[in-house]
């Protein structure tokens, strides 16, 4: 019997940058798929080209062929192949935030391959701020790159902490270290008025209404247009309660003295001082700053998963801004909001 060759990966040098380059555009143009580097998470991408390379994405993640996948740019020149018009709002928000983590939802051009959008007549773009994947989208133009993580888990932002999920599903996988932002892109649709933003991200909603004024966050009904909202997301396998506001210490001492009794508990903490001293208990200390919180959430999410019974997610220091991002990953993945104890 033939054991199959473990996915190649290469971490990314100076000296290797152009060969890893081109070794996996030549991948993606071929129809395979790659696990590539950008700034917020890592994505796994193929060719909107190539309709294997869509399809294998899809089976890699084991995600719905409904919930559709970013298109990312290289130039803005690549736009042409996608849509057919983009409102002054868009031109705005491009000139501003391009490259970056902020993904637009454009109407799209009736020849894009539909198995992109889930079947959409529109489609969300970006342009990623990382040198890598510009250079290798020049090459082998626009390409199709959901996170990379199995679907409902929380995106990975280290190749460590994914390599066993995705290892003999992709083709190629480029190391470049841990993510710059940690955080997904935030998406939005300027085809509405105000703007909406689908999925909070590493840019907040305040810095975009700074560029184009008033923007709304979706809500239950806006959010259908968004086939990706309405699954579960971000989630360890083992269960997670966010307590949101701690008004007496006292309580959560008992609470936790008691539930480590009985199972590991993994703790992430943003900053509060708390008793680190207890048996059975597993902290990761994230900062009260809401940038590098942001970059090591996932990881620490992923750390925890593998190593403890259950997860539980201290109080954020605020709840605007870019925490807004961190807590609506938060909420999403957690079993039980706990309001205050
Ligand atoms: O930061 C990111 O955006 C990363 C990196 C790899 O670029 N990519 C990423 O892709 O997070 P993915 O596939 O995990 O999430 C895409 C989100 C989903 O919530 C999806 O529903 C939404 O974008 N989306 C995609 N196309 C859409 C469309 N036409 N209309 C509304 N929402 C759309
Ligand atoms: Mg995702």
């Amino acid at each position: 019997m033939k054991i199959k060759d473990p996915t190649e990966v290469i971490k990314l040098t100076d000296n290797n940058f152009q060969i890893a380059i081109h070794k996996t555009a030549n991948i993606i143009l071929n129809g395979g798929i790659a696990v590539i580097p950008t700034e917020t998470v890592y994505g796994i991408a193929a060719s909107i080209y190539n309709e294997n390379g869509i399809n294998k994405i899809f089976e890699a993640k084991q995600r719905p062929s409904d919930n559709p996948l970013i298109v990312h740019i290289s130039k803005l020149e690549q736009l042409e192949e996608l849509i057919d018009d983009i409102n002054e709002v868009s031109k705005k928000m491009i000139d501003h935030f391009w490259p970056g983590p902020l993904t637009l939802i454009f109407k799209a051009k009736n020849r894009l391959n539909r198995n992109i959008t889930g079947g959409l007549d529109t489609v969300a773009v970006r342009m990623p701020d990382n040198a890598f994947t510009l250079a290798l989208i020049d090459i082998t133009g626009p390409i199709a790159a959901p996170s990379a993580n199995i679907s409902g888990k929380p995106s990975g932002t280290e190749i460590s902490d994914i390599f066993e999920e995705l290892n003999d599903k992709v083709d190629i996988i480029i190391d470049e270290g841990l993510s710059k932002c940690g955080l997904e892109s935030t998406v939005i649709n300027p085809l509405i008025n105000p703007p909406v933003i689908l999925r909070k991200g590493s840019i907040p909603k305040e810095s975009i209404e700074k560029i184009i004024g008033k923007v709304v966050y979706a809500t239950k009904q806006t959010a259908n247009i968004s086939p990706g909202t309405k699954y579960k997301h971000y989630a360890p396998s083992v269960n997670m309660t966010y307590i949101k506001k701690i008004d007496n210490p006292y309580n959560f001492n008992i609470i936790i003295n008691t539930l480590s009794r009985e199972k590991k508990i993994g703790v992430i903490n943003f900053g509060l001082e708390i008793n680190d001293n207890l048996q059975n208990i597993y902290i990761e200390n994230l900062d009260n700053n809401p940038l590098s919180a942001m970059k090591l959430f996932y990881k620490a999410l992923r750390k925890l998963d593998k190593t403890v019974d259950e997860i539980i997610i201290l109080p954020l220091p605020e709840h605007e801004g870019l925490w807004a991002s961190i807590e609506d990953r938060i909420e999403r993945g957690a079993n039980k909001i706990v309001p205050v104890i």
